[in-house]
């Protein structure tokens, strides 16, 4: 519960005499940008943490915030929740890694094979940049083929073949009917942009005619249901019956990453939307705020990683894979999630977007709000967004979230600018209704910039 009297409070982190400020010079030294994650946001500079309690950060400087960022999604029971505290503290007392397995990596895994559809078999691995790498080659190596298909924006991790074109902007992503495979950094091998079809999430004839066009070399399709980083976009029913009845009709399997959005419900994000994967990829909230990822999917795809007759067609090892610190801390985190606990933080969620959207049309804002369950994103648009192209934002309304996100955390809430914000267990009513009245005096300010008030 937040205690509003030390929200906001302390110096902040651009200000001479702050810590973060020291701390940062100091990073600077040994890091090339100060950081070592790209992902960090800095407003000027970053922000540095002393430690998390529920749904709240307490900055260095003392300062304490609401935490819409949650590392990125990840810890759906906040910080420091006691079972995953306790689970950790008991399994480093018996040892932190073996290169044997563990009784405990097959609970989780039953455990996840019982709630998420179209999970036969399963494999761990330490992150979801991994999970969907072994998906890929997991793909590659059933059906043969070397190319995949991806969504223009869509994040998925920093393996190659799925970053092209994460980062595509009007000065390169092309013709909206062909859109083009764009580099995501310097020096990406050109056969990798060569294998990877860029495709425009929500246009079904558009999916349909590219991927028939390139059929005979797709091993597979990647797509996130709700790509967050693209706009955190709903997914268009005829849309996905498209998606499916391409791959179906040419042997492409489909891959769901919901490394994010698997905090969507008991069930994951895919049968929401009615997404029928062949491989899924899992990571974030299924290791406690731990690192992990895995792949699952159905049992012939998942053959490819069998050794037991020898090498298998993919051999996927890790020193990492089913560490028993993050399994634990999974186990325990995901025993706590039951279907009470989704629907309670479904129903936070709704609330916010519904007080959010309240706000805006009472001031008429040109402000909108997309997502589901715990996850939200406002953007500086008066229509949702259906399609990556549509929420790219203007340097103009670039302009206007930085203004938002400095007044949220002027009022002592850590609200992701690029990136989705989400909800945690630990927060109740009074904290859903502390953003959105914050959100409120942005809007009732009215100092938007020009672009904004149509
Ligand atoms: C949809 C999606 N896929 C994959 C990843 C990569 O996961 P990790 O950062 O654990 O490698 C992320 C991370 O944010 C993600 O959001």
């Amino acid at each position: 519960m937040a205690d509003l009297s030390k929200m906001g409070a302390g110096a902040e982190p651009g200000s001479i005499e702050s810590r973060s400020r020291q701390a940062f010079s100091r990073g600077r030294s040994v890091f090339p940008d100060g950081t070592t994650r790209v992902t960090v946001e800095r407003d000027p500079i970053p922000r540095y943490i002393d430690h998390g309690e529920g749904a709240y950060l307490i900055d260095v400087d003392g300062r304490r915030f609401l935490d819409l960022n949650s590392n990125f999604t990840t810890l759906i029971h906040g910080h420091a929740f006691p079972p995953v505290v306790e689970a950790v503290t008991r399994q480093i007392q018996s040892g932190a890694c073996f290169a044997n397995p563990t009784e405990l990596e097959i609970e989780l895994a039953e455990l996840l094979r019982g709630r998420i559809p179209r999970i036969d078999k399963i494999r761990f691995v330490s992150t979801g940049t991994e999970a969907v790498m072994f998906a890929i080659k997991a793909a590659r190596a059933f059906t043969g083929r070397s190319a995949i298909a991806k969504f223009e924006g869509a994040y998925h991790g920093a393996y190659d073949w799925v970053e092209v074109s994460q980062a595509a902007g009007p000065q390169n992503w092309g013709a909206a009917e062909r859109p083009s495979s764009v580099a995501y950094y310097h020096g990406m091998p050109q056969a990798v942009l060569d294998e990877t079809l860029v495709l425009p999430f929500n246009d079904a004839a558009t999916t349909a005619k590219r991927v028939e066009e390139n059929a005979s070399s797709l091993a597979a399709i990647i797509v996130d249901p709700m790509p967050s980083r693209a706009g955190l976009l709903w997914p268009k029913a005829e849309f996905l019956e498209a998606l499916h009845n391409v791959c179906r009709a040419n042997d492409i399997l489909i891959i769901a990453d919901e490394v994010l959005n698997l905090r969507q419900g008991f069930s994951g994000a895919s049968p929401r939307y009615g997404l029928e994967p062949d491989v899924l990829a899992i990571g974030k909230i299924i290791g406690g705020g731990l690192p992990i990822g895995a792949v699952g999917g159905r049992a012939d795809v998942m053959a490819v990683f069998d050794a037991g007759a020898g090498r298998p067609l993919v051999p996927q090892g890790g020193t990492f894979s089913a560490n028993p610190i993050s399994i634990a801390a999974g186990l325990a985190a995901m025993r706590a999630l039951d279907k009470k606990a989704f629907d309670r933080l479904e129903a936070l969620g709704d609330r916010l977007r519904e007080r959010l959207n309240a706000a805006i049309s009472k001031h008429d804002a040109s402000f909108c709000v997309t997502g589901a369950a715990s996850l939200l994103r406002i953007h500086p648009k008066s229509v949702p967004p259906e399609t990556y192209r549509q929420a790219c934002l203007s340097p103009g309304e670039s302009e206007i979230m930085a203004a938002l996100a400095r007044h949220f955390t002027g009022n002592g809430i850590l609200f992701p600018r690029d990136a989705a914000s989400c909800l945690s267990t630990p927060m109740n009513r009074a904290d859903i209704d502390f953003v959105a009245d914050v959100f409120e005096a942005f809007l009732a300010a009215g100092e938007l910039p020009q672009t904004v008030v149509q």
